[in-house]
């Protein structure tokens, strides 16, 4: 199913968007009111219509009443946790005729910090006649379905999660890990390519202006590991894995201190690579042959620091 996404903050706008969401093939409209960022609530847009649930919801149905798609929302908890507001917001988005609520379980003032709340997801979920989609710190097939089905959820959301495992999704249908090889993962980076010079043009220029993404991307996809269930599934029910500290110390920077010459970072870097490869692999290994069995739940520590 493919949507079509529009922050703004007028009708003529949203009816605008539809219009085009429509001809470019879009099933549903959604419109974002959750965005955070500075250059969306300085115009009155994203996270900023929480301020007024009204104005929001007298937006959405006259967006709702024109538009051939369906209309959807995009919302967070309120703007700070002093300004929760999110049950009134979505009573009055009921009333408006949206066709179903994206809550990302955190406030806007929130960003990233904490997990998110999906206490307060699954109750508003189990209190409304609309259906809701429940967003935040989704990593893994298993983390989906347990919010799924813990939340009452009609259906819940994956965004950096999506970003760090473009196959996410896939793990979800088939419930099980998609443990990629290298050449499968370059597979998806090259699919990415492919993409952008469809969209940028397969020339000199496409090539630069996809220069501008693909720091960004790899930003995410180099986050990337293994998390099988059989060794992560208990971790994650006690916290969300894609909050999960990271060890600060690096053996990477450490060979880079220490290094006498660029050849001997070049080949200490290497080995890391490597062993850090061979130890995930072991890991998946030892995930797989215990698969099921709750007692490994317990030591995760130490594969953890891995990471
Ligand atoms: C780089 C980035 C860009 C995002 N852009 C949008 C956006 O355009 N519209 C939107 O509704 N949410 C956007 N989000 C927020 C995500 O949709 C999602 O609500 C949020 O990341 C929480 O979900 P997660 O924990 O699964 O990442 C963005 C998030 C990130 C990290």
């Amino acid at each position: 199913m493919f949507g079509f996404q529009v922050a703004c903050k007028t009708i003529a706008d949203g009816i605008a968007a539809s219009k085009l969401a429509k001809e470019a093939g879009a099933q549903f409209l959604d419109i974002n009111c959750g965005c955070p960022i500075h250059e969306a609530t300085r115009r009155g847009m994203g996270s900023a219509m929480l301020r007024k649930p009204r104005a929001l919801a007298k937006m959405v149905a006259g967006i709702a009443a024109e538009s051939e798609l369906p209309v959807t929302v995009k919302v967070r908890l309120g703007e700070n946790d002093k300004k929760i507001n999110v049950d009134s917001v979505v009573r009055f988005l009921e009333r408006a005729g949206a066709a179903a609520v994206t809550v990302h379980g955190r406030t806007a003032e929130q960003r990233y910090k904490k997990a998110a709340d999906w206490g307060r997801v699954g109750e508003l979920a189990r209190s409304s006649s609309v259906p809701i989609i429940g967003n935040g710190d989704i990593l893994t097939h298993y983390e989906a379905r347990a919010r799924l089905e813990e939340s009452g959820c009609a259906a819940v959301m994956a965004g950096r999660g999506a970003l760090i495992k473009p196959w996410l999704f896939l793990e979800f249908k088939e419930g099980r890990e998609l443990l990629l090889t290298t050449s499968e993962r370059v597979g998806v980076y090259r699919l990415l390519v492919s993409y952008m010079k469809e969209h940028f043009g397969d020339d000199e220029r496409g090539r630069r202006k996809a220069w501008y993404f693909f720091p960004w991307h790899f930003d995410f996809l180099t986050r990337y590991r293994p998390l099988p269930e059989a060794v992560y599934g208990a971790q994650s029910r006690e916290h969300p894995l894609i909050l999960t500290r990271q060890d600060l110390t690096d053996p990477r920077i450490d060979a880079l201190w220490d290094a006498a010459s660029d050849a001997d970072a070049v080949a200490a870097l290497e080995r890391i690579g490597a062993e850090r490869c061979a130890g995930w692999e072991e890991e998946v290994r030892a995930g797989g042959r215990e698969a099921g069995d709750p007692s490994r739940g317990g030591g995760l520590g130490s594969t953890e620091q891995r990471g």
